[in-house]
């Protein structure tokens, strides 16, 4: 069977387009695959500084991956921080990727543009998100278009152990959905925690309904495009069609329109979500830990001999 994984950093609240960018694929994939899912919270710490933000962004994150369709039985939920063959494997891909090669990874290069100084984790994260990913010999990795580079950062890390130090690791492809690889937030920019331009996968209503109306309509036109960009991911283009034929230029009844839209994918996931206890959570992760570091273990057998440290 085929190897499917993927991650998402509990670093706030997820998001739309986390779930049709990453969630949604995942969950529509991983019957077919050997599945691992993460709980990255190692990459989480290159940005957020709040232990109990962190640990309660965690419980939160797992609840959401229950929620929206995976079942614990059926694929391997697990918490990064749980399996220290990451950050070990990640070391050594330090050691064989050299300062110019990372200096091109596009969340390092943000940062500097912006001015701003990046910490050491966030320069080598590249490094950290290909161990998670060969750690388990993965074949395919649902992400969002702005996660490419970093898997092909991963197949460039596992290329350069197999040279040097013999087959060791599978080469991954990213799985990224044309129709969903960037989804727009309020303000037409990707959506992102990090932008304030998000519309909650789990908000309640109200504030489902505060980000829908806060989208940013333009006036040139009679479809409003960025409340339309997010509406054809609920609805097809077919049945979009003559809603906003017969509403053009009413931009509050569509917007009206997608709020129910939206309401009506994500109420049922709600409920579930609801029925799900922190207590649950801590015995799904314990659960995922230790059958994710039975494999890990075994793949770090391999690589310490490789490398010369297992005598
Ligand atoms: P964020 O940018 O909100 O911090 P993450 O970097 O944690 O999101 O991304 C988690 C997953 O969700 C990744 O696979 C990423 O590609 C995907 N993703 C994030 N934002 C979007 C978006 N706007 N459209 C499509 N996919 C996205
Ligand atoms: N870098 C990814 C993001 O910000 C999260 C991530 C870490 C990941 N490790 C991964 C995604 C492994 C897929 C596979 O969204």
């Amino acid at each position: 069977m085929k190897r499917l994984l993927t991650g998402l950093q509990p670093s706030g609240t997820l998001h739309i387009g986390n779930y049709f960018g990453a969630l949604k694929p995942f969950v529509d994939m991983y019957g077919e695959y050997e599945s691992h899912l993460m709980v990255v919270d190692y990459h989480a710490l290159t940005s957020l500084r709040k232990p109990e933000e962190l640990r309660a962004n965690i419980i939160e994150v797992v609840k959401d991956y229950v929620a929206a369709g995976v079942d614990p039985k059926k694929a391997i939920i697990f918490k990064q921080s749980d399996v220290s063959q990451h950050t070990e494997l990640a070391w050594i891909f330090d050691c064989l990727v050299t300062v110019p090669f990372l200096m091109q990874g596009h969340a390092y290069k943000d940062k500097v543009a912006k001015g701003l100084e990046p910490n050491a984790g966030l320069f080598t994260y590249p490094m950290l998100m290909a161990a998670d990913i060969l750690l388990y010999d993965t074949d395919v990795v649902p992400v969002g278009q702005d996660q490419r580079q970093h898997v092909e950062y991963a197949r460039e890390a596992a290329n350069k152990f197999n040279i040097t130090f013999g087959q060791t690791f599978t080469e991954p492809q990213e799985k990224i959905f044309d129709s969903v690889a960037v989804v727009p937030g309020t303000d037409g920019q990707k959506m992102s925690k990090s932008y304030g331009n998000t519309i909650p996968l789990f908000g309640t209503k109200d504030e489902i309904t505060k980000a829908v109306m806060s989208i940013v309509t333009d006036s040139s036109g009679d479809r409003p495009e960025h409340v339309y960009a997010i509406h054809k991911l609920v609805r097809t283009e077919n049945e979009l069609a003559p809603l906003y034929e017969e509403n053009k230029g009413s931009y509050k009844v569509l917007k009206e329109a997608l709020i129910e839209d939206i309401e009506n994918l994500i109420a049922p996931m709600r409920e579930k979500r609801a029925s799900i206890s922190d207590e649950d959570v801590k015995q799904i992760l314990k659960d995922g830990a230790q059958k994710a570091r039975e494999r890990a273990e075994a793949k770090m057998k391999e690589v310490r001999q490789k490398v010369g440290v297992t005598l």
